[in-house]
Formats: structure tokens, sequence, C-alpha cells
């Protein structure tokens, strides 16, 4: 009598476990970020690009602010705040909920290193918007409002992994987020800096300085010397 051959070490068995088995290995250590940008990652977070633009630009005129260049540290962390909603943001929220631990640090790194030459030009005006520059650069002593520039460096352009750039984001995001600080619907900020600074601001100053963020050049940071 024949012996009969197990099912399970049929050659053709055995091919189709390897190829399942490699492409487990690459999807667990390699989430790709390039494509979860362009496409989504069919879980759920939708196409980074369908809003912030396919060159990480932004979109002014909606409000979505630019991510090109950002700092890696940085994105990472307003992603995970975002997904634990430590910092509230309605159209973002279930996108970085969807996102892996992996997949937001492969992101922000994506992103990091896009450049920000593909930022469009401002297209906002600094003219004639004293009090804006003012508060930017001297702020408001009276009410205990230092510079923005002294946190968010010259022109707002950003520092580091804490203080991100305001220079030529979108008027409307930058004021959004002023009054997210001051209504308490953000509260990521180190120390309440943001929150002290936020609430001690009327509405007509937030419109002033962040208009005057927003007609800023957008810069590549710099790294320290
Ligand atoms: C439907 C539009 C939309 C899509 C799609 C989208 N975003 Fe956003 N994103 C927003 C909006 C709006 C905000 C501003 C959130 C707020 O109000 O705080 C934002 C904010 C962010 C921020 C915070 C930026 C900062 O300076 O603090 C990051 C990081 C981000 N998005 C990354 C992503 C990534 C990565 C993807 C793709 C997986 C993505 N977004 C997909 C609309 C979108
Ligand atoms: C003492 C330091 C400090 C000063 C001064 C300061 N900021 Fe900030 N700002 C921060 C930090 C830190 C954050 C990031 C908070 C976080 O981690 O979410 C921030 C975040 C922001 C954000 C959110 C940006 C984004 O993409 O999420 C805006 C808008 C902002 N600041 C505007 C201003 C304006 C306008 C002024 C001046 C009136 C100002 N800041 C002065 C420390 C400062």
């Amino acid at each position: 009598m024949q012996p009969r051959s197990n099912p399970l070490c049929t050659p053709l068995f055995v091919a189709a476990w390897l190829m399942l088995a490699v492409a487990q290995a690459r999807a667990a250590v390699h989430p790709n970020a390039a494509a979860i940008a362009s496409q989504g990652n069919g879980r759920g977070a939708l196409a980074c690009a369908a809003c912030h633009g396919t060159d990480g630009g932004g979109q002014a005129a909606a409000g979505f602010p630019r991510l090109a260049g950002l700092n890696a540290g940085y994105l990472q962390r307003r992603l995970d705040d975002i997904a634990s909603g430590e910092r509230g943001a309605a159209v973002m929220k279930p996108i970085a909920a969807r996102l892996s631990e992996d997949e937001r640090k492969a992101l922000a790194a994506y992103y990091s290193k896009m450049s920000v030459a593909a930022a469009p030009a401002p297209t906002a005006s600094a003219a004639g918007n004293a009090r804006g520059e003012w508060l930017a650069t001297r702020g408001d002593w009276s009410r205990q409002v230092p510079g923005c520039v002294q946190c968010h460096g010259p022109r707002g352009v950003g520092v580091g992994a804490y203080f991100p750039p305001l220079a030529g984001q979108p008027a409307q995001y930058l004021a959004g987020q002023m009054r997210a600080f001051k209504e308490s619907g953000r509260r990521n900020d180190p120390l309440g800096m943001m929150r002290h600074i936020a609430s001690s601001l009327d509405d007509k100053d937030i419109d002033a300085v962040t208009a005057w963020f927003a007609a800023q050049p957008v810069e590549p940071e710099r790294n320290e010397p």
C-alpha cells in the first residue's frame, strides 16, 4: 500500500505559507508612509494628500496645515495627541486614531523629510498689520504676553520638536488653534504656555497676530550649530 502524503507538506502549501510569512513580516516592520499619504491605509485612515496636499504644503483656503518640513518629533507627538484625544481636532481625530503607532511614526518621518520649497508662497500680506507685527515680535507685557518669536523662532520658523512653525500656516488654522487653547479644546501644551498666552489675547489680537504669521514666508528650519 502507498504511504499517504501529509497534505501539510505538499510543495504548494509550503510555498504559500512562506509567501504569507514574508508578507506579514514586511507589513509589520515597515509601514509604507508614501502609500498611506497618497491612498490611505485601508483601515479608515484617509489619504493625507487629499487635505494636506500631495506636496505636504497644506491648503490655505480650507485651513489645512502644512506638514512638509516640520520636525519629525513634533509631528509624531501631534499625531499621538490627536489620536488620544488630548488635542481636540474633529476632522483629524478619526484619521489619527486609525493609524497604528508605527504608521504615525513613519508618516512623521516621511513628512519631516519633505521639502518646504514646495510650500505655496503666502497669499496674505503683512503690510498694514502693525498690531500683529508688534505682538509677534514684542508681545504685550501689560498682559504678560511675550513676543511669539521668542519661542517660535525668527518670523515663526519653528524651533525643534517643541515650538512649531507658524510662518506661512493658514491664518484660519492658526487662529483656530489659539481659540482651542483659549477655550480649553487643546490642553497638550507644556506648562500651559499657550493656554496662558491665548487666554490673555482678545479676538482682535488673535486675528491680527495670526494674520501676520500667515503672511511670513516659509523657510526650512535650521539645525542647531
Ligand atoms: C479630511 C481632511 C484631512 C485628512 C485626510 C488628513 N488630515 Fe491631518 N489635519 C486636518 C485638519 C483639519 C487639521 C487641523 C486639526 C486641528 O484643528 O487641530 C489637521 C492636522 C494635522 C496634524 C497636526 C499639524 C500641526 O501642525 O500640529 C498632523 C500631524 C496631521 N494632520 C497629519 C495627517 C496625516 C499623517 C494624514 C494621513 C494619514 C492626515 N493628516 C490626513 C485634515 C486632514
Ligand atoms: C513661552 C513660549 C511660547 C510663546 C511666547 C508663544 N508660544 Fe505658541 N506655542 C508654544 C508651544 C510650546 C507650542 C506647542 C504646544 C504643543 O506642544 O502642542 C505652541 C503652539 C502654538 C500654536 C499651535 C501651532 C500648531 O501648528 O499646532 C499656535 C497657533 C501658537 N503657538 C501661536 C502663538 C502666538 C500667536 C504667540 C504670541 C502671541 C505664541 N504662540 C507665543 C510656546 C510659545
